[in-house]
């Protein structure tokens, strides 16, 4: 396998077994190894083991410092200050390790995939039948999808699971209201343009539900018929199921049309919405009161928490199941957290869904806890995502104070992205100029969307999104482009590592960073993090435009420069385009 050190770990290493070499009692001593300015990398870590120790710190880093063989990889190893080790890599190691990942036939530039992988259960993606999508279901979409690559990379089992919204007892308004109007939900246009049929699909069932709600509000014996049909559905009525599927799968064109516009992959088989679990409740019911998780509280089944408690000071439980019988969106998300553990074989189940249901999942996986479902093995995450706002900081909605429709603002995004690409093309066609609008705009969404952290809320602003200059996708596409357009340039001169050369300082800061990209990758993995990769890429990015500005290319001294230079822009592209696929985010070759 073509997993390649990087540089920074290869320095650590040797420091690790200088120091415990040097202090036994350091063994398993971190060395503290971080990027400087004044070195390549500096080492912290020896003043705390001088200090346990009762060491002198410089002393001791002198000593740690002729242990280090200096000559491959380090070139220079110095003491600085109280006790700092400042660290100088050679030209050659830094050349070499980018050959090395260069050379990585499976296009991982050297990344290794994780010693361990298990498999994880995201739950993301998950719009409500028959309601429209708005900027909320955004965020789940696009932090779930960039997770999901995230994880495949490091060579995570991952499932996908897209938990719809699909049952509950708006269903029987809507099925008798169709019952009673039966021509509703009949399409005018063929199904061949998706676009199209997904907003007619959407508009269809606004109406009908903007009809059935009007109907059920003034019209006692409507909503009479309406609460049976409820039961009817609970009871699995094979007519009222019909109907109701007509629901789900007219939503699904809609979900299906807006996915595609994100330039998102959805498979149909990983949908399981809530219905999916509907013969599993009883059961989850049964097993959480036979063990005492839950008990019965006037008459409806609950489960209490000593720190959990209203305004009232009243603990509020989890309500399982409802007295009338009825079960919830407790009672589905429980039964499929043993879907995922019993079934599926998940040691992780994370959640990318709404901070504002941090409660529900903190009383759902602590339920699960005490029922033993979940334990130090099988652990569930929800990975919380803030709100969205408007540019005056209040969560984002319409000037009429209504909630904005998630393709209302996808189409600004890319009719403003294809203005500005427009206005730089140089030789695009109008078709090419639509097809780049569209990633310029979608990845400039998403990578707005990735690059805060994601608990943290953020201002939609697409003027900031769009900007050439500055943290944006636009910013790293226009980066990869030039790169691209340089290496067309370049014709029949090729792309080579020579490892003999000096290297200036904007070509080691470059070549530096980029032997990074697999541990960032790795890292954000890990912590369920984006926006350490995107973080991680607009220094790429920043840093190649620095190297562009001092070290000509195509105009380089000699020709062995010309090559090697061609090298390190070539390892930047490479590393931009998988960087930007692992966010969702398309690299167009021109702009
Ligand atoms: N459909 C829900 C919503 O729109 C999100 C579902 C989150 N997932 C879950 N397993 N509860 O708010």
């Amino acid at each position: 396998m073509a997993s390649v050190t990087s540089l920074s770990d290869s320095v650590q290493q040797q420091l690790a077994s200088a120091l415990s070499a040097t202090l036994p009692e350091a063994a398993d001593a971190d060395p503290l190894l971080r990027r400087s300015d004044r070195a390549d990398f500096q080492a912290n870590g020896i003043l705390a083991l001088a200090k346990k120790a009762k060491a002198n710190p410089r002393e001791l880093a002198t000593q740690v410092v002729s242990r280090v063989t200096t000559g491959t990889v380090i070139e220079d190893v110095e003491v600085s200050g109280p006790g700092f080790l400042n660290i100088t890599v050679s030209d050659r190691a830094i050349t070499e390790n980018l050959a090395a990942r260069y050379a990585d036939e499976a296009g991982r530039l050297g990344a290794p995939f994780a010693t361990n992988p298990g498999t994880t259960v995201i739950d993301y993606a998950q719009p409500n039948v028959a309601k429209e999508m708005h900027v909320g279901h955004l965020r789940s979409a696009v932090i779930g999808d960039s997770v999901v690559q995230l994880l495949e990379f490091t060579g995570e089992t991952v499932i996908r699971r897209h938990h719809i919204g699909d049952w509950g007892t708006q269903f029987g308004m809507l099925i008798q209201y169709l019952d009673e109007h039966p021509h509703e939900l009949d399409h005018k246009r063929s199904a061949e343009d998706t676009a199209t049929s997904g907003e007619e699909a959407m508009s269809n069932l606004d109406r009908l539900y903007k009809a059935a709600r009007r109907l059920f509000d003034s019209d006692e014996e409507f909503k009479t018929r309406a609460r049976r049909r409820v039961v009817d559905l609970q009871a699995g009525d094979p007519r009222t199921l019909a109907m109701w599927q007509k629901f789900v799968d007219e939503s699904k064109i809609y979900f299906f049309s807006v996915f595609e516009k994100l330039d998102m992959e959805i498979r149909d088989a990983d949908i399981v919405g809530e219905s999916g679990y509907n013969d599993m409740l009883a059961e989850t019911c049964r097993l959480l009161e036979e063990s005492g998780v839950a008990v019965r509280s006037e008459g409806a089944l609950c489960v209490f928490f000593d720190d959990i408690k209203g305004p009232d000071g009243n603990p509020v439980p989890l309500i399982v199941q409802k007295s009338d019988g009825g079960y919830g969106y407790a009672a589905t998300d429980l039964s499929a957290i043993r879907d995922r553990v019993f079934n599926l074989k998940a040691n992780t189940l994370l959640y990318v869904v709404d901070a504002r249901q941090a409660l529900h999942f903190r009383m759902v996986f602590e339920t699960a806890r005490r029922a033993g479902w979940l334990n130090d093995d099988v652990t569930a995450f929800q990975l919380a995502f803030g709100t969205v706002l408007g540019k005056d900081g209040k969560p984002f909605k319409t000037r009429a104070g209504e909630t904005v429709r998630l393709v209302d603002l996808l189409d600004e995004a890319i009719d403003r992205a294809s203005a500005v690409v427009r206005e730089k093309a140089q030789d695009l066609s109008e078709e090419e100029i639509a097809e780049r609008g569209a990633q310029v705009g979608i990845g400039a969404v998403k990578y707005a969307d990735l690059s805060t952290s994601a608990n943290r809320d953020y201002k939609f602003d697409l003027d900031q999104m769009v900007s050439l200059n500055g943290d944006t996708s636009v910013y790293l596409q226009y980066a990869y482009a030039r790169i691209r357009s340089i290496l067309r340039k370049a014709g029949d001169t090729r792309p080579v590592a020579h490892p003999e050369l000096d290297l200036a300082d904007a070509e080691r800061a470059l070549g530096l960073h980029a032997d990074a990209f697999a541990e960032t990758v790795a890292e954000a993995a890990k912590d369920f993090a984006p926006h350490k990769l995107t973080a991680y890429l607009y220094q790429l990015a920043s840093l190649y435009t620095t190297f562009y500005d001092k070290c000509p290319v195509l105009r380089a001294e000699t020709p062995a420069q010309i090559e090697n230079r061609l090298f390190l822009c070539d390892v930047t592209a490479r590393t931009l385009h998988q960087g930007m696929s692992l966010l969702g985010i398309r690299t167009p070759e021109k702009l």
